[in-house]
């Protein structure tokens, strides 16, 4: 496989948007298996390549037999690896040689099989041999049936893959191919598109962060009504954690304020625990004059119980209950208004067609550089999920709607949005 010259770099970042710093072209080892939607990838080679990126493709047996190498030969202009060793009038490939020079790695589709293969270490094909020998950021994007996708196995699999660090595009739901509505169809081709950007983003090549603090807080607080009992919210920390480790990789020195989070921790990161509003305010002002961009993606309870009940209240003893409630501080204003040179994202999280609206108000209202809003009534933009769709209200007047993708692809966008508004003193501390 003949690594191709650059010529065609056009200066287009890899986010494709004008206007970024980011190294304009990467080279992109793009595997395809054995599925009904593998000639989706083909719009997935077309798109990465208006983007400027390089693709190398090799594919497994069995995807051959659903899409011909030859449409992939001929619209990435190189060779397409099939076989590891050279037989029936196939070359062979070495995998050392593929992965050589690679900057990322991207599966899609990657059949149930495949991704069993990788899981485990097994490398029986040229595909699984290459993904145990590339040291890089590895995107994965699934297509199957509902059936696998929601089998246990699958399910195991997965979690394995997202613990070896891979980066999961998660299925859409939708019509498959066998005339079933349900979850397994394959990410829009931009959605993968936009993961593999974001992936890149965070690797060691692209440290735009280096030197910068960032605070986050993240999950959500519990107010108490009693020793038991306590008044919260389903905030499950997935995207101050995504937020964590995308300013992590990108160089950022980062501590989380993290309010009942039952997520893995990062080495390398600061976690600092405050389960309550009240803690959450104290730990949030200690740790912000010391930072240079707040992203403030904490649900921190407005109102909590005026005084908790000492011990565990009996239910004997009423027939109903009201729980007396006062305002919390409101913690990012207060930020604001105490803010030196810190950057601060705020987020808000809102219900219904309105939310918008009331979104940009909050921005205002509050003074913060950026609002990142979501609909918590729209599938997919909820709490506790893999995913996100997020809207990036400023800075300015710039304002940014993204589909539907992997809270770490968010965070990717947040970051590049926020970055050049972090004071340029920071980047060289
Ligand atoms: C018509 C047809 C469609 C298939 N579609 C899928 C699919 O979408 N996803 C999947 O994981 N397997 C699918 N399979 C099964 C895989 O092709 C099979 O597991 C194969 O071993 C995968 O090989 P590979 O992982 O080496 O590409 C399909 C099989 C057939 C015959």
């Amino acid at each position: 496989m003949r690594p191709r010259a650059r010529e065609d770099e056009r200066g287009i970042s890899p986010s494709g948007r004008e206007g970024d710093t980011l190294p304009a072209v990467a080279e992109i080892l793009m595997g395809v298996t054995g599925g009904i939607a593998a000639y989706k990838s083909l719009d997935v080679l077309r798109i990465l390549q208006r983007h400027g990126h390089g693709v190398s493709v090799v594919m497994t047996h069995t995807a051959e037999r659903f899409v011909g190498s030859a449409s992939f030969a001929a619209l990435s202009g190189r060779e397409v690896g099939t076989h590891l060793f050279g037989d029936a009038g196939q070359p062979g490939y070495h995998h050392l040689d593929v992965t050589g020079g690679k900057d990322l790695m991207l599966i899609a589709p990657a059949s149930a099989n495949t991704m069993s293969q990788m899981a485990t270490g097994a490398a029986n094909s040229l595909l699984t041999s290459c993904y145990l020998a590339f040291r890089g950021p590895v995107v994965v994007a699934p297509a199957m049936n509902t059936a696998m996708w929601l089998h246990p196995a699958t399910a195991r699999t997965i979690e394995t893959l997202r613990a070896d660090g891979v980066h999961l595009v998660d299925p859409d739901t939708g019509l498959l191919a066998d005339g079933a509505v349900g979850p397994g169809r394959l990410a829009e081709p931009a959605v993968i598109v936009a993961a593999v950007e974001a992936a890149l983003a965070g690797t060691a090549a692209v440290k735009d962060m280096a030197g910068v603090r960032v605070l986050i807080s993240a999950g959500g607080t519990r107010e108490p009504i009693d020793a038991v009992r306590y008044v919260g919210n389903h905030s499950s920390g997935r995207m101050g954690w995504a937020l964590a480790a995308a300013a992590y990789d990108r160089g950022a020195e980062v501590v989380v304020v993290q309010a009942n989070v039952d997520l893995p921790r990062q080495p390398g990161i600061r976690y600092v625990n405050a389960p309550t509003a009240r803690e959450m305010r104290d730990a949030c002002r200690a740790e912000f004059t010391s930072s240079d961009l707040l992203l403030m993606c904490a649900a921190v309870a407005d109102y909590r119980p005026v005084a908790a009940a000492g011990g565990k209240m009996d239910k004997a003893e009423a027939e109903s209950l009201t729980v007396a409630l006062e305002r919390t501080t409101d913690i990012l204003a207060e930020l604001a208004a105490l803010r030196d040179d810190q950057v601060l994202i705020g987020f808000a999280v809102e219900h219904g067609p309105d939310g918008l609206g009331r979104a940009r108000a909050k921005r205002d209202r509050k003074a913060v550089d950026i609002v990142v809003h979501n609909d918590a009534a729209v599938a997919g933009a909820a709490f506790g999920g893999p995913d996100n769709i997020i809207t990036i209200i400023g800075p300015g007047e710039a304002e940014i709607a993204l589909p539907r993708m992997s809270k770490r692809a968010c965070a990717e966008h947040i970051l590049d949005a926020a970055r050049p508004l972090v004071p340029a003193r920071t980047v060289s501390a």
